[in-house]
């Protein structure tokens, strides 16, 4: 069968990027990184790429006299590669809705959150300050409004009482890469329908009933 072919955008670390490179690397995966988009020269990801043997590019949005120009270009290298998905993997520019219409169900992002808490940045900063115990990540499909969208995967991470937002990062961060390959690859084997913005899994597994932070 075809493979899912896939866009991952950044613009800094690309740890996530990493994370959807190695499960497209693995034997069984449905998709293929087809090109990497960086908005910002010299992001580490870029290397990242390079050494998986993945076009990358950068379409710096400075150059770009406003957001409709800059997605137009994003759109027309987009299309150069067929591309059908596409991963926002710590993209940090904000989509038009135009831009978010026209790829309607084919953007998905990672946000380090258990959305809808705590959306925008400093989602660990804002998570300690109001005292929860579990914060988390969530990957869902991109909807015009900043990081809302039919939810795919999330995964809850505990928070720990000696927790900074470093360390609460760090801990988030291990959970993102998984979520963010589990979620395209549910894509990719097309497992996935989305009902009144509900995402739908087909067979998917139930995780255990609850957690508990502290445990007894
Ligand atoms: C991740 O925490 C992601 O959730 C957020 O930005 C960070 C990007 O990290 N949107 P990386 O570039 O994937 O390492």
């Amino acid at each position: 069968m075809a493979k899912l072919k896939t866009a991952v955008l950044i613009s800094g670390r690309g740890s996530n990027l990493q994370a959807l490179i190695d499960y497209c690397k693995s034997e069984d995966s449905a998709a293929e990184i087809k090109l990497v988009l960086s908005n910002t020269p010299g992001a580490a990801g870029l290397d990242r790429a390079s050494e998986a043997g993945i076009v990358s590019k950068v379409i710096n949005h400075k150059n770009f006299s406003n957001r409709k120009s800059f997605e137009r270009a994003l759109t027309e290298t987009l299309e150069n590669y067929s591309v059908e998905l596409i991963c926002l993997a710590g993209f940090m520019r904000l989509l038009t809705s135009s831009f978010v219409k026209y790829w309607h169900n084919k953007i998905i992002n990672i946000h380090p959150s258990l959305l809808p808490a705590f959306k925008g940045l400093n989602s660990h900063e804002r998570a300690l300050k109001a005292g929860v115990k579990f914060t988390g990540c969530t990957v869902h499909y991109v909807r015009a409004e900043m990081d809302t969208g039919p939810i795919i995967v999330q995964a809850a991470v505990p928070i720990l009482q000696e927790d900074d937002p470093e360390s609460l990062a760090n801990r988030v961060l291990i959970a993102e890469h998984r979520c963010f390959s589990h979620a395209l690859s549910l894509i990719a084997q097309d497992k996935i329908k989305i009902i009144n913005e509900k995402v739908l899994i087909q067979g998917p597994k139930a995780p255990g009933v609850y957690f508990l932070n502290p445990i007894e």
